[in-house]
């Protein structure tokens, strides 16, 4: 018996140490979101949740047994109270240290919901200290550590960790610096963005309309209204010059002359929409809040873009500081707001960076208070009523409505939520006016957008288009057009798939896209290869989202995790019986169910998926697929 129990001690040892360390290289690969040929993202996080939930039978076993066994008479203290063993202290006590660790980090992940992804990220990493401290005290106490075949395992086990902490530090280097995403200065660049601007194209002479095309040119020309300096969105500077200061803003742009009240008709003139995602009309929210501010709403400037495959706000933060934040503070103007929060994702650091120095170069200025509050890492957290949960309560979950934000929001006043892109437009209307706004547009919607390029790129792209140019067009134009492109996302967080070729005309207008059932959204355009299977990759976005609910729903939680998991069967070729079926059943039970609109952006995410890619759901739903290979390079779901 004692023999049994020896062995089994030693043996549940070693293969802890081996789980343990599989454990650890798949979770620096989840958060590198690596992936191969056959291998997609969420197979190696499930494998790493579910080993790790595992190995703790093994930990338990090696613990236990130790503990029990009359020849090593430990007792339990040893085993849970670090260092106070008489046989071998240090090495015995460095195991219950890397218990302790191990059970934060299995506990935190756990309720992670409930502490907030950043924290969780910090007390998940520093616990991974358990590792090192598990493998001393394994050499130390082991009675193979001389061993060569355990010395091989431990050198096994220190390599493979090793070699994964290495690979995430060189891909971490790697990533594409943000200036790199605006396209670098080429010749012909007018026909879908501003020439003056980021593009670095032919300098606009004061006092001439940029030309974002030959339709908004020909209005201009007709006697619309000029804007001087002849810039839009990302007009100025060349991105690699980086946030352009306060001086220079003032001397490229000047003042504002139409703010207070008397900016929102001109603003609903104009028919801005908001660029946060749903389209909203900017100046119909502003009037309903303006309507019950009695001077003491709050505007919330909302850059926290959460969506993993949008950069365009962390952009224009990082390089138009001065224009986000004018269009704060008119907006706080227009509305009788005395307080303005930007809101700004935390992991945008050249975001945060460029609009706390905008913050400080003119606090003089301020009439009312600017404070600028991270935003937390995710993707819901930049839902209106999660932003202002969390400025509220530190808590970024959604809220139930009614009472909406612009009814009550940060300290219960009216408070208008508007996306940055939304509000650094309106402080190009406050110097312009509406029918300069208007002269931009190629259909039925006005102006012009930003919009995030990917896929088929080599890189990410941020540009400026005007609404209306087709889809073929902007691609082509960053180097994104491929006749081996198969499917495209569009809109992200409020998007679909739509089939790239049959979508090549589609004139990238809200207006338009609506009646195709498709959404601008927040203008992603992520182009799918013809090398990568359309299943895998809608099942990848479905566990994102899935991964990404606030837990505070039960049809979001339940609901988004069953049409995750189906997809994901679906995708690697094991679906259950009538899993195809049930996804577009259970998406139809889940539409409206939750306390926001992440659910159903997810649910028309995936019925597009079926649609777009029905013929390859169809050969994966009896275990077949036509590609069996995986894209190359960064992932569609990118890391945030
Ligand atoms: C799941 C989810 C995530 C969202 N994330 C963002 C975001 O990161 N940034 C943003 O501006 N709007 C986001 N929105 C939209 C906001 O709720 C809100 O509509 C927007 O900030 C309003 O600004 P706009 O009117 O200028 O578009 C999100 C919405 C949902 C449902
Ligand atoms: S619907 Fe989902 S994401 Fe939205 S509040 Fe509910 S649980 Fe959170």
């Amino acid at each position: 018996m004692t023999n049994y129990l020896w062995f089994s001690t030693r043996g549940a040892g070693i293969v802890s140490l081996i789980m343990f360390t599989l454990v650890v290289v798949l979770g620096i690969l989840t958060a590198s979101r690596w992936q191969t040929r056959n291998w997609p993202q969420f197979v190696t996080a499930g494998l790493h949740r579910s080993l790790a939930l595992s190995s703790l039978i093994f930990l338990v076993i090696h613990i236990v047994t130790a503990v029990v066994d009359p020849f090593t008479n430990l007792g339990w203290s040893a085993a849970f109270i670090p260092f106070s063993s008489t046989y071998r202290p240090v090495a015995l006590g460095l195991g219950s240290v890397a218990l302790y660790l191990l059970a934060a980090l299995i506990l935190t992940s756990l309720i992670r919901d409930r502490i907030g992804l950043r924290t969780w990220r910090v007390i998940h990493w520093a616990a991974y200290a358990f590792w090192p401290v598990a493998l001393i005290h394994g050499i130390g106490t082991g009675s193979d550590s001389g061993a060569v075949w355990m010395r091989a395992i431990n050198g096994v086990c220190i390599s493979a960790v090793a070699a994964a902490a290495a690979w995430r530090l060189w891909e971490a280097s790697t990533r594409q610096p943000l200036a790199d995403l605006v396209p670098a200065p080429t010749e012909d660049s007018s026909h879908i963005v501003n020439p003056a601007g980021f593009l670095g194209g032919p300098r606009v002479e004061a006092g001439t309309l940029v030309s974002v095309g030959p339709a908004g040119a020909a209005r201009a020309s007709a006697g619309a209204p000029r804007a001087r300096g002849g810039d839009r969105l990302l007009g100025g500077p060349v991105a690699a010059a980086g946030a352009e200061s306060y001086a220079a803003h003032r001397a490229r742009l000047g003042r504002m002359p139409l703010h207070g009240p008397a900016l929102i008709p001109a603003v609903e003139a104009a028919g801005l929409l908001g660029r946060g995602g749903a389209g909203f009309p900017v100046g119909r929210k502003w009037r309903s809040v303006a309507e019950r501010s009695n001077g003491h709403a709050v505007v919330v400037a909302n850059g926290a873009e959460g969506k993993s495959t949008s950069r365009k706000d962390r952009v224009l933060m990082s390089l138009r500081p001065h224009l986000v934040l004018d269009g704060a503070l008119i907006a706080a103007n227009a509305v009788g707001a005395d307080e303005v929060v930007m809101y700004i994702g935390t992991e945008h650091r050249p975001a945060l960076d460029a609009m706390t120095r905008a913050i400080a170069e003119r606090h003089r200025e301020f009439t009312i208070p600017v404070r600028l509050v991270e935003a937390p890492i995710g993707f819901v957290v930049g839902e209106s009523s999660a932003a202002v949960h969390y400025i509220n309560t530190g808590d970024a979950r959604p809220t139930m409505a009614p009472p909406r934000t612009f009814e009550s929001g940060v300290g219960g006043r009216p408070t208008v939520v508007s996306n940055v892109e939304s509000l650094a437009y309106t402080a190009l209307i406050a110097r312009y006016g509406p029918d300069w706004y208007r002269a931009a547009g190629r259909g039925e919607t006005r102006g012009t957008a930003l919009v995030t390029v990917s896929g088929t790129t080599p890189a990410q792209r941020v540009v400026e288009i005007e609404y209306g140019t087709p889809l073929g067009e902007v691609l082509e134009r960053v180097g994104a057009w491929t006749t081996a492109g198969q499917g495209v996302m569009l809109g992200d967080s409020f998007g679909a798939w739509a089939d790239v070729h049959a979508a090549r005309d589609l004139p990238l207008d809200p207006a338009v896209m609506k009646q195709y059932g498709l959404s601008f959204g927040a203008g992603v355009i992520a182009v799918l290869p013809a090398t990568t299977c359309g299943v895998i990759e809608t099942a990848e976005v479905m566990a994102y989202m899935a991964g990404e609910s606030a837990g505070q729903c039960g049809p979001c939680v339940y609901g988004l995790n069953a049409l995750a998991e189906a997809t994901q069967r679906l995708a690697v070729g094991r679906p259950n019986q009538g899993d195809l079926a049930g996804i577009a059943r259970w998406g139809s039970q889940l539409s409206g169910r939750g306390a926001c609109a992440h659910p159903d952006g997810a649910v028309a995410f995936v019925n597009s998926g079926l649609q777009i890619f029905a013929d390859e759901f169809a050969l994966h739903a009896r275990g077949g697929c036509s590609l069996r290979v995986g894209r190359a390079g960064r992932p569609m779901v990118a890391a945030g």
